[in-house]
């Protein structure tokens, strides 16, 4: 078929009806998003001769995924988690905010508020035996490495198995979550267990996406991290425990270089003993530096839609449905 309409006047004039053009009301940078998103879907219709029949499987599959909240599950797959890190660095660099721990994406399965503890915590409830214990510490830093005390490091990872509390409700609350406030050197300190990787539900739309692409849904074993600390840049980062067969295969391309972070399984008696655990288990050291700001706004994590961050979201509360 060789029929091409994008480019006459009719559609382009329908653009601009659509996109609201010709209305006084509505909120402008929507409607300049809205004509170049339409503008670039209609030509790409028109230039891969979009059938009605995949046009409206295209539509069946966008209910399915946001009928099972899963947008949030499939932006990482697509990259844009990463794409919108990639600006941010470009941003830090040009205001030179640099020298700090790298920032990585934060993932769909945060859940705020979960319990504080001064210096060190135990994340995990006992239940999961299948973990072997992790022994998981650091120091937190400025840039000229003077320690920070009383930085709040937010943790949060997956179990044996690859589920998040909360969205396993098979999981106790809060099971595997964890705010530490630094000591007075800066430091932090988590007993918690060993995650596994994590794969997007088997058979979910955001599985048929990546399917379609030819692409898995693995991500390595990794623990999320937000740290924070008065006048210091906000970090929303993660490491991924080294040798994992997805350490340099994420789907989510949360990988980066300097956050790939081995464990080092730790069998001594007296080492085991100065810990009180009762036998072998796996340490973790991961060190953070903070770059400087005055910016108030910085400071804290960047708003968004997030599992009990507010209760009348309730479309993040849902995303535990995505059985994830
Ligand atoms: C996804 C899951 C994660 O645990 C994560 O850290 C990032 C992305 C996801 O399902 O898209
Ligand atoms: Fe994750």
């Amino acid at each position: 078929m060789t029929v091409k309409i994008f480019d006459t006047p009719e559609v382009q004039d329908f653009l601009k009806t659509v996109s609201g053009f010709d209305q006084s009301g509505g909120d402008e940078r929507a409607k300049q998003i809205m004509h170049r998103l339409l503008s670039d879907l209609y030509k790409l219709i028109d230039d891969f001769d979009v059938t009605p029949e995949e046009y409206w499987s295209a539509v069946s599959l966008l209910n399915a995924l946001g009928g099972q909240t899963q947008f949030g599950l499939l932006s990482p797959g697509l990259g844009f988690d990463h794409y919108l890190d990639m600006r941010q660095d470009a941003i830090d660099a040009e205001a030179r905010r640099v020298g700090g721990t790298p920032r990585t994406i934060e993932g769909p399965l945060y859940v705020a508020g979960a319990p504080e503890a001064e210096g060190f915590a135990r994340m995990d409830d006992g239940r999961d035996t299948d973990g072997e214990t992790l022994w998981l510490t650091g120091q937190v830093r400025d840039v000229d490495g003077n320690p920070i005390a009383g930085a709040r490091v937010e943790i949060w990872h997956a179990d044996s198995k690859g589920g998040y509390s909360f969205f396993d409700p098979t999981q106790s609350e809060y099971n595997l979550r964890r705010t530490i406030v630094t000591d007075a050197e800066g430091r932090y300190t988590a007993r918690s267990i060993v995650p596994s990787g994590y794969g997007v539900p088997e058979g979910s739309p955001t599985d048929q996406v990546l399917k379609l692409l030819g692409r898995h849904g693995e991500r390595p074993a990794h623990i999320h991290y937000f740290i924070s600390a008065p006048g210091h840049q906000h970090l929303t980062t993660q490491i991924n425990l080294a040798g994992d067969p997805y350490t340099f295969d994420d789907f989510a391309y949360a990988t980066r270089e300097e956050l790939v972070i081995p464990a080092n399984r730790i069998e001594d008696a007296d080492e085991i003993a100065r810990r009180e655990l009762d036998g072998p288990f796996s340490e973790v050291t991961f060190d953070i530096v903070l770059t400087a700001t005055d910016d108030p706004e910085l400071q804290h994590r960047h708003a968004r839609p997030r599992a009990k961050e507010d209760e009348q979201d309730k479309a993040s509360q849902l995303a535990g449905t995505a059985k994830v």
